[in-house]
């Protein structure tokens, strides 16, 4: 998930789109998944401002883990592989297992999170600086290995979950093409309004220009899909964007066409509440929650249609 653009709902999709895999019925599972089985999600909070893992776990649970407890992050592991080529961890002991809350009550099983820490505020700053010897600096595809830690870090899991959710920071830093680098996707939520979309053209090249690079450097590597557009914050008149949204959107389809999800989510409170109580949306049925977590069911069905 990702924009260089802050505040858009990359998190808040990340969220409800593996949570939400988990709301599809057996038949809709069947239809997409082609399994009647519940898929196996991570999360990968990739991003220092911890909020997909506080989204997951609630703020309170989080900062015990982390802050209390002094729980293992994806941090730990960024700073081991950027010390040393193939250190010797086994990165199922970062990961929290079936601790994702769907409610007050329960959890989702199946649901794992690999969460993030604070500190990684300073990561791109720490892969910048660390050169290994043998290789030159300038050339990006001679300093591969600089966007290849997140990739070596999730290796070990690809058999192990149907789906990896990679939450990104609100930039293009090292942090973030590491995520890009190790995905098979790209998914860019945007919100209507002229600034945020005005940035995606830029964004777009550049997962264009990073194929190139990648694929330079390393020949085999798969190319990165844009999955889509999807718009977020939406205000609705007459069920349908108010018009200065809707004009904003039109040009979307106009300049990227099938790449624009038709699917939108809302603005509302729903959200608000649910993040405040560390679960999604889908957890409470009625008002604003129950139609915000009906239009991002949406959004996970045009997901799986898409890929
Ligand atoms: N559709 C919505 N309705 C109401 N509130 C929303 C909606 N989408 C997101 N929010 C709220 O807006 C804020 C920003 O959303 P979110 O954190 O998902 O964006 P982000 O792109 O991940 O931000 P950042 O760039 O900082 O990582 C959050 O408080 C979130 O709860
Ligand atoms: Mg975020």
């Amino acid at each position: 998930m990702m924009n260089w653009k802050g505040g858009v709902g990359k998190t808040t999709i990340t969220h409800h789109l593996g949570t939400g895999l988990h709301m599809l019925s057996q038949e809709e599972r069947v239809k997409y998944l082609h399994s009647e089985k519940t898929p196996r999600i991570l999360f990968v909070d990739n991003d220092a401002q911890c909020n997909l893992s506080i989204s997951c776990l609630h703020v309170e649970k989080y900062e015990d883990l982390v802050y209390k407890y002094h729980y293992k992050t994806i941090h730990d592991l960024y700073k081991l592989f950027i010390c040393n080529e193939a250190p010797a961890v086994d990165v199922h002991d970062y990961i929290l297992k079936n601790q994702v809350r769907m409610d007050a009550k329960k959890i989702f099983m199946g649901m794992d999170l690999l969460p993030a820490h604070q500190e990684m505020a300073y990561l791109d700053l720490n892969i910048a600086m660390n050169n290994r010897a043998n290789f030159e600096s300038g050339l990006m595809s001679k300093e591969i290995y600089k966007y290849q830690y997140l990739d070596h870090i999730l290796e070990p899991l690809w058999g192990e979950y149907d789906f990896i959710f990679i939450d990104c920071p609100p930039n293009l830093g090292y942090t973030t093409m590491n995520a890009l680098y190790a995905s098979e996707y790209c998914l860019i939520p945007t919100g209507l309004d002229h600034l945020s979309s005005y940035g995606i053209a830029s964004l777009l090249k550049e997962v264009d220009r990073l194929n190139t690079e990648f694929a330079t450097a390393v020949p085999n590597h798969p190319m990165i899909e844009v999955v889509g557009i999807v718009a977020n914050n939406v205000d609705e008149n007459r069920q349908e964007p108010k018009r200065s949204q809707k004009l904003i959107r039109e040009r979307l389809q106009e300049n990227y066409h099938e790449l624009m999800f038709k699917s939108y989510l809302t603005r509302g409170d729903g959200i608000t509440s649910a993040s405040e109580q560390g679960c999604p949306v889908y957890a409470e049925r009625s008002g604003n929650a129950g139609k915000q977590g009906e239009l991002l069911m949406n959004i996970v069905r045009e997901f799986l249609e898409r890929i």
